[in-house]
């Protein structure tokens, strides 16, 4: 599927951007590995490696540095030539409450989870364009289809990367460039540890529901199947959250109403 393809996942260094570098690994496909954890990188790069990668580059920046982007992606083409799959998945989560969260707070989010995708993208876009050929996606979320108390920040950023990439996907078809959404329910990681608490600071507890989410070898498995299908928009979870984006969509003041009572339950 991905033999000798090259793929840019962000986000590599743990938890779903690892995984589905492992699962590109096993296919042959050539990588270029991004994340701000340089020896979690390595650690990554040795085990892709290890399960059959045809190539690896390190390529360690922070998402929310757009003046390094450029340089960037100069390595990637100085290394590669160009690039086949843009896998948009870094980011961070939240944890806290819109009254006590800072603007900085939200600020910081933003700056990851969406001025550095579109930042990133929009450098990647003209190659793909001129050689009218690529595919570009973005881990969203089920976040980014429902509002959940205690991440207004990140739902926000989830909702608009999904309106980012829909509305680019009407721009680029004609240029035989693809746009996959990821939504991704509960998935066992560390992205509620990585999450920022109201002042910025790590949350650092991992919640119950991710406890409990979906194996991320599993969903790495499933993110694979459905980009090498070209499918535009692929949701990765277990059944409640399945469950609640199908109340959205054809009952949201349900949706609405069990959110609202979500929250006034884990707040007491
Ligand atoms: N797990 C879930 O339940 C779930 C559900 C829906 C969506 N998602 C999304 O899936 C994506 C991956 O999250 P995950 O679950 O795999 O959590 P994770 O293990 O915390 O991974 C987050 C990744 O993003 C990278 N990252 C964070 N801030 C960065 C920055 N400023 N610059 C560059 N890289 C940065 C981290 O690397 P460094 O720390 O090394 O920089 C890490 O590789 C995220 O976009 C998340 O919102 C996750």
């Amino acid at each position: 599927m991905y033999h000798n393809k090259i793929v840019w996942i962000t986000g590599a260094s743990s938890g779903i951007g690892e995984a589905v570098a492992l699962e590109m690994a096993k296919g042959g496909a050539r990588l270029v590995l991004s994340a701000r954890r340089v020896t979690e990188l390595e650690r990554v790069a040795s085990a892709a490696t290890a399960a059959g990668a045809g190539d690896v580059l390190i390529l360690p920046f922070d998402m929310a540095e757009e003046a390094s982007f450029a340089d960037m992606v100069q390595k990637v083409t100085d290394h590669y030539g160009h690039i086949d799959l843009l896998f948009n998945n870094a980011g961070i989560s939240q944890r806290s409450y819109c009254i006590e969260t800072d603007m900085s707070t939200y600020r910081r989010l933003f700056e990851v989870d969406v001025f550095g995708q579109i930042a990133l993208t929009k450098l990647v876009l003209p190659l793909m364009i001129a050689r009218k050929s690529g595919h570009i996606s973005v881990t969203s979320s089920v976040a980014g289809k429902v509002g959940v108390s205690s991440r207004t920040a990140y739902c926000a950023a989830k909702h608009a990367m999904m309106g980012f990439f829909d509305a680019l996907r009407a721009e680029v078809t004609q240029d035989n460039i693809r746009v996959s959404c990821i939504t991704p329910g509960f998935i066992r990681t560390a992205v509620s540890e990585n999450a920022l608490s109201g002042d910025g600071s790590r949350y650092g507890t991992m919640d119950d529901d991710i406890k409990t989410g979906m194996d991320v070898t599993k969903a790495a498995q499933i993110i694979v199947r459905g980009l090498a299908r070209g499918k535009k928009e692929i949701v990765v979870s277990q059944l409640l959250e399945r469950f609640a984006l199908v109340i959205k969509r054809f009952c949201p003041t349900l949706l609405f109403w069990i959110m609202a009572k979500k929250s006034a339950h884990d707040n007491n």
